[in-house]
């Protein structure tokens, strides 16, 4: 008979240390949980004025390729709060934005910095990154993946449920970086997850294919579907993003069409669970992907959501960088 081996916390956390967190699959579901109870302890030391440096002297720099509001400061923030700094690299001023290779600025930048996080369009570039890279490489946002804003989400759905495993959460919408992540950070957890999405925009079918045989270990249901109002059944959580991502406006138009249907509206919601939460990543656009009545109704918890993003990586941060 096969026996499961339980790690000990010891052992999870010498497990993550160095590691880089490029997507949220390549996690453990045991990695998962330390860290969002991590992100719990350091979100109460921070509300108690408690310090907690526990990345003096620690350094990380930032690259971004394209635009943010919320991941830039808040990493900038966790790691001041950390005792450490962080270097924001907007990549039209560094040499990588004129043609240096991203291995050659990967070892550089490594001789430097503590870790690295990076912004960017393909994924394929932070992974060269990552593996051209001798310290931790954390991924802000790529064309399909997303998994620093998830483990925001999940600590945001805790405080709200007291748990994760067996809720049920709804996606309408795009399938994109924030819904793999959402898949891939569900199935670990045992949380069902329903996307609903128009045909021709559904999620990358191997991230599903591997969440579905993740979800046959953990309990949690994965599914794709065309029909909103079935996903928004009995749902404890909805959640959507915005139509066009970054590096898509030209389809801003022919999206808006598209994705109607599957607008977060009160006619959507009552479908779903009384005690429903909404959740959005936010930048949102009212009146498109949400109604205003919804994303500022009292069913949200976007901003707490956003606030989320600084204390779920500050236990990131921690458990990576720390010697
Ligand atoms: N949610 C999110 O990643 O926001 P920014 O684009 O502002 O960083
Ligand atoms: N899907 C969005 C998320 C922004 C945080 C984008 O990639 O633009």
């Amino acid at each position: 008979m096969i026996q499961s081996i339980q790690k000990t916390d010891k052992e999870i956390e010498e497990g993550m240390k160095g590691k880089d967190f490029l997507t949220i699959g390549e996690f453990t579901t045991d990695e998962i949980h330390y860290l969002l109870n991590e992100a719990v302890e350091l979100k109460k030391l921070q509300k108690q004025g408690v310090p907690h440096e526990a990345l003096k002297g620690k350094i990380l720099g930032m690259i971004f390729e394209k635009s943010s509001t919320r991941t830039r400061v808040s990493f900038e923030v966790a790691m001041l709060q950390l005792g450490g700094h962080a270097l924001f690299l907007s990549s039209k001023d560094i040499q990588l934005g004129r043609g240096e290779t991203i291995e050659d600025t990967a070892h550089v930048l490594a001789g430097y910095l503590d870790g690295v996080m990076i912004r960017t369009f393909g994924h394929e570039t932070i992974e060269r990154f990552a593996h051209a890279s001798s310290v931790p490489v954390i991924n802000g946002l790529t064309d399909t993946h997303h998994p620093a804003q998830i483990l925001a989400d999940l600590l945001t759905i805790l405080e709200h449920k007291g748990y994760l495993n067996g809720l049920k959460a709804a996606y309408f919408g795009d399938g994109n970086n924030v819904a793999h992540s959402l898949i891939e950070g569900a199935a670990k957890v045992g949380m069902h997850f329903t996307i609903a999405c128009p045909k021709g925009y559904e999620p990358d079918e191997a991230i599903i294919t591997k969440a579905k045989e993740v979800g046959k270990t953990t309990g949690a249901i994965i599914q794709v579907t065309e029909d909103p109002i079935d996903a928004a059944k009995d749902a404890d959580v909805l959640i959507t993003d915005v139509w066009a991502s970054m590096g898509q406006e030209e389809e801003q138009a022919e999206r808006e069409g598209v994705f109607e249907p599957y607008q977060v509206n009160e006619e959507l919601c009552i479908n779903a669970n009384k005690n429903y939460i909404f959740m959005h990543c936010l930048p949102a656009h009212r009146g498109e992907e949400v109604t205003e009545g919804i994303i500022d109704g009292s069913h949200s918890v976007v901003y707490q959501e956003a606030e989320n993003r600084l204390h779920a990586q500050k236990a990131l941060l921690k458990l990576l960088l720390k010697n």
